[in-house]
């Protein structure tokens, strides 16, 4: 672990909760501080990931455990190919989804299990968990209302669904309050972006500060297989 490993943060939340608007406005402020920032998503970070962002979103019907291995193959690819190199050159990445939503959709929404689900994301990124994780939380009726363009094919499912896996990314958060920030995604954007921005800014701090000290930094080094980026 060097004091040049970045920040890996991720957003989660329903659809429609705001969460590329509040990802990208995270990745305005840092760059504006002069920081190299890396604004990825899941599916489809990488070349490859739109190819298996088309097939799974929009392609032929596949089976739930078909599902989640394209998001996990997804995954893997990004992790490997851009999310890694980026934190090992010092870089803040800033993911529109990651691990969560396969454990919140696959695991509980499609029923699957929460853990097995989990694990096989673990497995696929060599243990890579962000430091930090913005759950916009909305109620999955007025996410709907929120969508403008024809609903993918998980959008369409029906409201059971949406309401499990509403609960069980809160589930998480309450589990693991360390990695996660919750907040009313019925806030406005730019009081949930202050929120969010100043909390960033204070794990990187801390970050600097354990770096110039030459100590690891928890939550922000790069973790080696098997390991999580959080705190164990
Ligand atoms: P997203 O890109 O957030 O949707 P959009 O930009 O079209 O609003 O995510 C696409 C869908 O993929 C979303 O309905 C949630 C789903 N999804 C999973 O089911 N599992 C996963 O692991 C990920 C990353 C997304």
């Amino acid at each position: 672990m060097t004091s040049a490993a970045g920040l890996f943060v991720s957003f989660e939340g329903g659809d429609g909760a705001g969460k590329s608007t509040q990802a990208r406005l995270l990745a305005e402020r840092l760059r504006a501080q002069g920081r190299e920032v890396v604004l990825t998503r899941e599916p489809g970070g990488t070349a490859l990931g739109q190819t298996l962002r088309d097939a799974v979103l929009h392609g032929e019907h596949v089976d739930a455990r078909t599902e989640a291995l394209l998001y996990a193959t997804d995954r893997a690819h990004h992790v490997a190919s851009l999310v890694r190199p980026a934190l090992e050159r010092g870089a803040v990445v800033v993911t529109d989804r990651y691990l969560d939503s396969s454990v919140a959709y696959q695991g509980t929404g499609r029923e699957l299990g929460a853990d097995e689900v989990e694990n096989l994301s673990l497995w696929a990124t060599r243990g890579l968990l962000p430091a930090l994780t913005v759950l916009l939380d909305l109620d999955p009726d007025v996410g709907r209302a929120r969508l403008t363009s024809a609903p993918d094919r998980l959008e369409s499912e029906g409201d059971d669904f949406h309401r499990r896996t509403r609960l069980a990314f809160l589930d998480r958060a309450t589990a693991d309050p360390d990695r996660w920030l919750v907040l009313d995604a019925t806030r406005p954007a730019d009081a949930l972006a202050a929120v969010i921005g100043d909390r960033v800014e204070e794990l990187l701090a801390a970050a600097g500060e354990q770096s110039a000290g030459d100590v690891v930094e928890q939550g922000t080094a790069v973790p080696s297989a098997g390991e999580s980026a959080v705190s164990s």
